[in-house]
């Protein structure tokens, strides 16, 4: 299983804070943000990582994290995302690498507390298609929302203004290497991105998708707000495992 983390864009929510820097680059706590993606990978077992970078300063990813020795691992990828054409854009830049293998991506911004093994488990057994992780939160507005009946999921709504269920879509996919067929159907949305949650709807029309929920805390940091209760979170929770 491959490992892809999307770490561009330009972290326009936390301007000024990203107008010299990468939002990935800043402090949660006592770390980079960009550890905190990778971490969650290697304590999953996955050892063969592509750091997907753009904007601002990302040549200092080589310079912070260099071959990822200090997580453990015998080297690390690296590539570049011009502009900002959304997470999926993001996402296909990653089909040399992924060379046809299942793959577990990340949202740089997605700091969670749970060991995600057994979910990577869980995928490694399912025959194809892709699996998400659910959280139940209390602003579901901000999020991609997944409405369930029974055990399955039926629909997708990105950042909806009324969501149907608590239950938002959290930064961390498991995909099979189809996902890059369809990447390269998808149009822009409305604010001219290619949508992570377009990708899911398209797995979940064909009947392939499945999820977990995921204990412990989940928080994204691209707003103020986020990223202020990301470094508590980590601060406050004595169990966070961080290497
Ligand atoms: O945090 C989970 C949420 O992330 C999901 O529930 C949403 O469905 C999903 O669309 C996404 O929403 P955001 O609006 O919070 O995504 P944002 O634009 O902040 O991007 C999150 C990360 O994705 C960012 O830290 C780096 C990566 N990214 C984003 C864009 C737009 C890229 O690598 N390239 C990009 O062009």
């Amino acid at each position: 299983m491959k490992g892809v983390i999307l770490a561009g864009g330009l972290g326009s929510r936390l301007f000024p804070l990203t107008k010299v820097t990468n939002k990935h680059l800043l402090p949660v706590y006592n770390k980079p943000m960009i550890y905190y993606p990778i971490e969650t990978l290697v304590k999953a077992g996955i050892q063969d990582i592509l750091v997907v970078t753009g904007g601002n300063s990302s040549g200092d990813f080589l310079k912070l994290l260099g071959n990822g020795k200090q997580f453990g691992l015998k080297h690390i990828n690296y590539t570049y995302q011009e502009g900002e054409g959304g997470i999926a854009h993001a996402l296909s830049l990653a089909e040399h690498f992924v060379n046809g293998q299942k793959m577990v991506v990340i949202l740089g911004d997605n700091i969670i507390q749970e060991d995600i093994s057994s979910q990577v488990h869980h995928f490694e057994r399912q025959f194809e298609g892709a699996r998400l992780l659910l959280k139940k939160v209390p602003d579901p507005e901000r999020f991609g929302v997944a409405t369930l009946r029974g055990k399955k999921i039926v629909e997708i709504v990105e950042k909806p203004k009324k969501p149907k269920s608590p239950y938002a879509v959290i930064g961390i996919y498991l995909y099979d290497a189809e996902v890059f067929n369809f990447i390269r159907t998808l149009k822009p949305s409305r604010r001219g991105e290619l949508e992570i949650t377009d990708v899911n709807s398209w797995y979940l029309k064909r009947g392939v998708l499945e999820y977990d929920f995921l204990k412990g805390f989940w928080t994204d940091a691209g707003t103020f707000e986020s990223l202020h209760r990301a470094s508590n979170l980590v601060a406050r929770h004595e169990g966070y495992q961080a290497s």
